[in-house]
């Protein structure tokens, strides 16, 4: 159990990839804070074993106060925090679509709500750090779509894309995490990025063949294929790693 005594913040614990890793973070001994903008998915008696070790608060990255106050609700609870993970998707209601129907409000809503809201969070986990002289890892989600640009030939004759906000969004939080470890050099606090490929979630079967054609040998992952790399990136193990980027995609950017 390499997270006794640790207490960890997940973002987005709801969803796909949160959910998961809150689950393991448990396993590994860790305090949870299990937040999120909504918490449905989140049932008490899945998490029940480990109900001293875990605590789930609605939050929104979007809302400086939200941030605010579940960092006083954990606190109250833990008493320290060491690590966060943002797994959070803030999207705009017109997420999504076609290249030459994103309007210009639509695609600076979606920088707003995502890039806004990752941006807060460092902030807001950053003065935490900094002011209590706490050590804390943060990581951040960011995309293989971060860092090329899509393939779009594996997405032909399906109903999916790559929303260009998407590659605005995650590209930006990888050089904020830059950005934000250069701004707290001589401090104890660290951020890193993960971007992971793409995950597997019932697609067509076409496009999945033709994804995995880039690939090394799986091609799609699971959740779970992401867990070793997460760990290893808000843990002691990686203590003086900072700014730094992990792609886990099973080679399907090289
Ligand atoms: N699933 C993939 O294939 C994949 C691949 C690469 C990167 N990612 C990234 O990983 C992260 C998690 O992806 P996922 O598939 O689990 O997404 P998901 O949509 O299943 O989960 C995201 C969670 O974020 C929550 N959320 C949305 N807005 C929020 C806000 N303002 N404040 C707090 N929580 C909010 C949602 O309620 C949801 O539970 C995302 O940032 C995504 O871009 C996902």
């Amino acid at each position: 159990m390499i997270l006794q005594n640790n207490t960890v913040l997940v973002v987005g614990a709801n969803g796909r990839i949160g959910s998961v890793i809150s689950k393991r973070l448990l396993e590994e001994g860790a305090n949870v804070i299990a937040a999120d903008i909504t918490l449905q998915n989140l049932k008490n008696n899945e998490f029940g074993v480990y109900k001293d070790q875990f605590l789930k608060i609605e939050m929104d990255i979007t809302n400086k106060e939200s941030i605010e106050k579940a960092f006083e609700f954990a606190l109250s609870k833990f008493g320290k925090i060491d690590s966060a993970i943002n797994t959070s998707y803030p999207k705009g209601s017109e997420y999504g679509k076609h290249f030459f129907d994103v309007s210009y409000d639509s695609f600076t809503e979606n920088l707003s709500l995502h890039v806004g809201g990752f941006f807060l969070f460092m902030q807001i986990c950053a003065k935490y750090s900094l002011s209590s002289n706490q050590k804390f890892s943060l990581l951040n989600f960011s995309s293989i779509y971060g860092n090329i640009a899509p393939r779009f030939e594996i997405y032909e004759n399906t109903d999916m894309t790559t929303p260009v906000e998407y590659a605005a969004m995650k590209s930006a939080i990888q050089h904020l995490s830059q950005y934000v470890s250069a701004f707290t050099k001589n401090s104890k606090f660290r951020v890193n990025c993960i971007s992971p490929g793409g995950i597997s979630d019932n697609q067509d079967a076409k496009f999945l063949a033709k994804y995995k054609k880039f690939s090394r040998e799986k091609g799609m992952l699971d959740v779970e294929d992401l867990l070793g790399t997460v760990l290893y990136l808000i843990s002691e193990s990686s203590e003086y790693v900072c700014g730094q980027n992990i792609i886990v995609d099973d080679g399907f950017v090289v």
